[in-house]
């Protein structure tokens, strides 16, 4: 056993303020990496950029992050990076600018360097200094060494070759409030996965089990709220997660059930549910957590009975059926089209890294059973 987590966290409301010294340490001018939008309306980039500012450190803003990034956005984001001379990277937003900044980290280091060194196995992981500052609640990216990109020549996604802890993360439970519920909903359901997978897993031990267990209970102690934010009459997945009533509480229970997921699959990785998401995601464009959803139900039910009653009790749920239940209501998903699924199955048959995370031996038949 092992457990090894290299990552100095705050959670508290208003901690990129309160720990601006820390972040200004990481070097003398940073790259910042966000999405389009998400980072200015909930205030995240203003804060990361006033807290440098008055600790007389300078930035260089690349804004161009899309949802499941590729590899492409990567380069040009560390051409920017190696142009601006920066010596440290923040990756503010959701999964997808955090994966990305881990990413750029490595490839500005490495700036002599093509895009094949992504995923060079054993090849030097040394990287500039990562801060990660999410404003959703399902990755866990900034506890983990994990970067999944868009591999379009392969129509998925995949973690780089390389592993990269964020040195700091800042969790400010503010900035969700700001975020769509429906955002808020599937990432939940993505952390709820990765608690899933980590805690059913060939590699899970009792240190990756203390934080799924305890990830578990803090996520639990939210359920009602997501609910709440998805069903209550009058609101949409559209509805700013803070006027359907989420409270900054709350907010921090997900962050902090999230990264207690993320230090679980740092050590286990994730599994089955993951692997065949990527799939649909990248051929129907299902957001992520959303993605990963469709699968729990039928992961779960190849766990001997006992066993998944007691992990699902945790989480507050009675039995499979009632999480059957709570994803529908707060991820309001679609059939999967028996293509792509078909695609998913063949696909990840072929990806031995993720089958042997599979505590049960992994096989074509069951991977349709998953997917059924
Ligand atoms: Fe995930």
């Amino acid at each position: 056993m092992n457990f090894y987590l290299p990552v100095t966290l705050y959670a508290e409301e208003h901690c990129v303020r309160t720990h601006q010294k820390e972040l200004a340490a990481l070097g003398t001018k940073a790259l910042l990496v966000t999405g389009r939008r998400s980072a200015r309306l909930n205030g995240s980039l203003a804060d990361v950029t006033e807290a440098l500012d008055s600790c007389g450190v300078s930035c260089a803003l690349f804004d161009e992050i899309e949802e499941n990034p590729s590899i492409e956005t990567v380069m040009k984001a560390r051409d920017r990076g190696l142009a601006e001379g920066v010596d440290f990277v923040v990756g503010i937003g959701g999964g997808s600018p955090m994966d990305a900044a881990k990413a750029i980290a490595l490839m500005i280091r490495h700036g002599r360097e093509d895009a094949s060194y992504l995923y060079r196995a054993g090849a030097d992981s040394s990287a500039l200094p990562v801060a990660a500052v999410p404003t959703t609640c399902g990755t866990g990216s900034e506890v983990t060494p994990y970067a999944i990109l868009t591999i379009h020549e392969k129509r998925t996604k995949s973690s780089i070759s390389h592993r990269i802890f964020p040195a700091l993360a800042l969790l400010d439970p503010r900035y969700l409030l700001t975020a769509p519920a429906s955002v808020l909903c599937d990432t939940a359901v993505d952390a709820f996965g990765h608690l899933a997978e980590s805690w059913f897993n060939a590699n899970a031990t009792d240190y990756s089990r203390m934080c799924t267990r305890q990830g578990l209970e803090i996520w639990s102690r939210s359920r009602a709220a997501l609910e709440g934010i998805s069903g209550a009459a009058g609101l949409t997945p559209e509805t700013i997660s803070g006027a359907a009533g989420l409270t900054p509480e709350t907010c921090l229970n997900l962050l902090n059930a999230s990264a207690m997921a993320g230090m679980a699959i740092s050590h286990t990785g994730t599994s089955l549910p993951h692997g065949l998401s990527y799939y649909l995601t990248y051929e129907a464009g299902v957001p992520h957590g959303k993605a990963v959803g469709y699968f729990l139900a039928g992961y779960l039910r190849e766990a001997p009975a006992d066993e998944r009653d007691a992990f699902l009790k945790i989480a507050g749920f009675s039995g499979l059926r009632q999480w059957e239940e709570f994803y529908a209501q707060v991820c309001r998903p679609q059939p999967a089209s028996p293509d792509i699924l078909e695609q998913a199955v063949r696909g990840l048959m072929q990806n031995p890294a993720k089958l042997k995370n599979s505590p049960w031996p992994a096989s074509e038949a069951m991977l349709r059973r998953i997917c059924r």
